[in-house]
């Protein structure tokens, strides 16, 4: 496995097989001295969390973490983490681990010296200018899948825990100094999450590229996104030790994150109250909702995705892109229906009351309402 490479773009990455070493390196890149490491409780236990934790130790760094971190993160485990990291006199953040490792992890980074509450800075115009930006800690990152793209992410998603709302939350300077994309620390993922997660930096890809808003960049990124997807992510499935499919997946998954500045769509408008009420995992639920979307959109879409097809090596245009869709999920063992996640027709209401207000909806390239939404949840589920 010869991959190796520094990028800057969109931040500093560290890419390879073992790169993990760096984790000192990196903390001194950010100006860290005293890393509180942020992951999940899932993680906290695993043989590649207590390595690093035994790597930061031998650069002088301490071993400090917290891991009281849901599924789902939400304001109480944000706060419980900024007491944790006050409390040791922290200075920055390792953002280690999936989606919620990653995204509370920046949030404590973020949140830890900020005079208002989380809820202040949603993504919503201007509103992250209200932050503070000087009392703002450094933060690596540290992705343990590859879906989430969070590593590269000035965002982090947080779930409202009375409301069950999820919310964005933006700044900036929420974008991780250093990243360190080890595919290594992937290889233990079990199938179902390979799978899930795959598919969510699948999801951002198709979204990015579907969206009907001006960014040339994204397009292209997206495009070869959605190629190393198909080459390799059933490869990770098939064998999660295959460390060239890995690494190609852990790009897949920057760049779908890297991507979707230019506009998410129905697919993330669905699933993130979804996972919000049922507390569904995100990158499988956006596989399920994933064809009734694509049926949905293809008025606006059949040209784009018969672009994307040719390229794709997929032959018969929107159609044969769509059978793409079906045969992958099949090959993933991922449901064709939510209420095989155990989710019922009874509070499609309130989902789509949730979904209308979701910011991904103003990606989608065909305007979303209230009732199409509601129509989609009923062929979802
Ligand atoms: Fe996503």
């Amino acid at each position: 496995m010869s991959i190796k490479a520094n990028w800057s773009y969109p931040t500093a990455i560290r890419f390879g097989a073992g790169r993990i070493a760096e984790i000192g390196e990196a903390c001194a890149a950010a100006g860290i001295k005293r890393p509180l490491l942020v992951t999940d409780k899932g993680l906290a236990s695993l043989p590649i969390t207590a390595k690093t934790l035994d790597l930061m130790e031998a650069a002088g760094l301490g071993r400090a973490m917290f891991s009281a971190v849901d599924p789902n993160p939400n304001e109480k485990n944000l706060e419980a983490g900024i007491k944790v990291f006050k409390d040791g006199n922290h200075d920055g953040v390792i953002a280690f681990g999936g989606g919620s490792g990653l995204d509370l992890g920046k949030m404590v980074a973020f949140m830890a010296d900020q005079k208002g509450s989380v809820w202040d800075y949603e993504d919503i115009g201007d509103w992250w200018t209200r932050a503070n930006a000087d009392a703002i800690y450094p933060n690596v990152a540290v992705p343990t899948t590859a879906g989430t793209g969070s590593e590269v992410g000035r965002a982090s998603v947080l779930t409202n825990s009375e409301t069950h709302v999820k919310k964005i939350i933006f700044h900036p300077k929420v974008l991780p100094s250093v990243v360190i994309c080890d595919p290594e620390l992937t290889v233990g993922m079990p199938k179902p999450i390979t799978a899930g997660t795959g598919m969510d930096a699948f999801a951002h890809c198709l979204e990015a590229f579907c969206s009907p808003h001006y960014h040339p960049m994204s397009q292209g990124i997206a495009l070869e996104g959605l190629r190393l997807v198909k080459e390799y992510l059933p490869r990770a499935y098939a064998d999660g030790s295959d460390l060239e499919a890995r690494a190609h997946m852990m790009s897949a998954a920057a760049m779908g994150a890297t991507a979707f500045q230019k506009g998410l769509g129905a697919i993330h408008a669905l699933s993130h109250p979804l996972g919000a009420v049922y507390n569904t995992h995100h990158g499988t639920t956006n596989a399920v909702v994933m064809p009734p979307v694509l049926r949905f959109n293809r008025p606006a879409i059949e040209d784009r995705l018969t672009q994307a097809s040719a390229y794709l090596g997929i032959s018969g245009g929107f159609d044969g892109f769509f059978d793409y869709v079906l045969k992958l999920r099949e090959d993933l063992a991922i449901p064709d229906k939510m209420s095989a996640l155990g989710v019922g027709t009874d509070r499609i209401d309130e989902l789509a009351a949730m979904a209308i207000d979701d910011p991904s909806c103003g990606g989608n390239p065909v305007e979303l309402t209230v009732k199409n939404l509601t129509e989609l949840f009923k062929q979802s589920i």
